[in-house]
């Protein structure tokens, strides 16, 4: 059983995500204007709500926009980590999610009292952690990473320094084999969206198409069966990328290829369309939308903004323990994954 097998998910409403048209689009613009909000919304939002934010991106980019930003309040459309994680980087903002309770799986894989006893069994490690995680642990790592960056934070650690690398282990086995390194121990958490999306079904996809290239996000179980199907010449190296959802976006502005099969969470293929129209992106699982991002409706959105809820809070000990660690992740790789 997998680490994350005994939560309890959220059923995606398919009634909540019809289209809310103009006027809801007007209505919000207003409404942010009045806050002097900033909206930002992940890659795997729903559709509506990507076109009315002001930026769409990757964790990576959307922190940096964070980080970055003059407004008084953040609407962060995503779950509640990414919301979190810009509450530690702008402590002096009001942080907005609509849905407090979108949570995330992976997250959910590792709790602080689990990371201190890690710790303890290898003393003197440097604790990276993906930004998947909570507050509490945040605060008891070094260095965050996203999967834009997590082969360059951990290249920037000594090579005979033991890293503790956490918590997705799809994540960790990519880290591990792209650097070369065998110190790199990995938690075995895995996101559930992501983890769904297996071997199996990219190799029968891949063969059905054997002109596509591949896109395929680091957290993905199939991620280690794509570099394989490259490694036996199934399917030619240069047609397999793995790639954060900010780098996929990058790679289909520059891509010649007819079809792209894409191996991460559906909301993707909305701005890979736009910035590729194209291209044929096609899913390699089409049931792989991620319950907790579908949470964030438009209607949700709208009482965000009306009510001013759900506000995000992270006691101040706690962000500036946790806001070291997550300031060495936006200074570390390079920009970009957001617009
Ligand atoms: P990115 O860092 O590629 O945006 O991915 C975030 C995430 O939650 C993946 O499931
Ligand atoms: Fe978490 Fe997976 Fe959803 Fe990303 S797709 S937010 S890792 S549950």
């Amino acid at each position: 059983m997998s680490p994350t097998d005994t939560v309890a998910r959220p059923q995606v409403d398919p009634g909540t995500h019809a289209d809310p048209g103009p006027e809801w689009a007007a209505e919000v613009r207003e409404l942010a204007r009045r806050r002097n909000a900033v909206l930002l919304a992940h890659n795997y939002q729903l559709p509506a709500i990507q076109d009315v934010a002001d930026h769409v991106g990757d964790s990576l980019g959307l922190s940096r926009i964070a980080a970055a930003s003059d407004a008084e309040t953040i609407v962060f459309c995503g779950v509640h980590f990414m919301a979190e994680t810009a509450k530690i980087l702008a402590p002096d903002k009001t942080v907005l999610i609509p849905d407090a309770a979108a949570g995330c799986s992976l997250a959910d894989s590792i709790t602080a009292d689990q990371l201190r006893a890690w710790k303890a069994e290898h003393p003197g490690a440097v604790v990276v952690s993906y930004v998947n995680t909570t507050a509490e642990v945040k605060a008891e790592t070094d260095v965050c990473c996203t999967s834009s960056n997590a082969v360059e934070v951990v290249e920037s650690i000594p090579a005979d320094r033991e890293v503790l690398f956490l918590p997705d282990q799809f994540l960790g086995a990519h880290v591990r084999r792209v650097t070369g390194r065998d110190n790199v121990h990995v938690w075995a958490g895995e996101c559930h969206v992501h983890a769904g999306i297996n071997g199996a079904t990219l190799t029968a996809r891949a063969a059905e198409d054997p002109d596509a290239e591949l896109f395929v996000h680091p957290e993905c179980g199939c991620a280690t069966s794509a570099l394989y199907l490259a490694g036996t010449g199934a399917v030619p190296a240069d047609r397999v990328k793995i790639l954060s959802t900010g780098g996929m976006l990058d790679a289909a502005r520059t891509s010649t290829a007819g079809t792209v099969l894409v191996a991460t969470e559906v909301g993707m293929l909305h701005q890979l369309r736009r910035a590729a129209p194209e291209i044929d992106f096609r899913a390699v699982n089409e049931r792989a939308s991620c319950p907790y991002m579908k949470m964030i409706t438009p209607a949700k959105l709208l009482r965000a903004l009306r009510e001013g809820r759900d506000e995000v809070h992270v006691a101040p000990d706690l962000a500036a323990r946790a806001r070291t660690a997550v300031r060495r992740m936006i200074e570390i790789g390079q920009p970009g994954g957001a617009e």
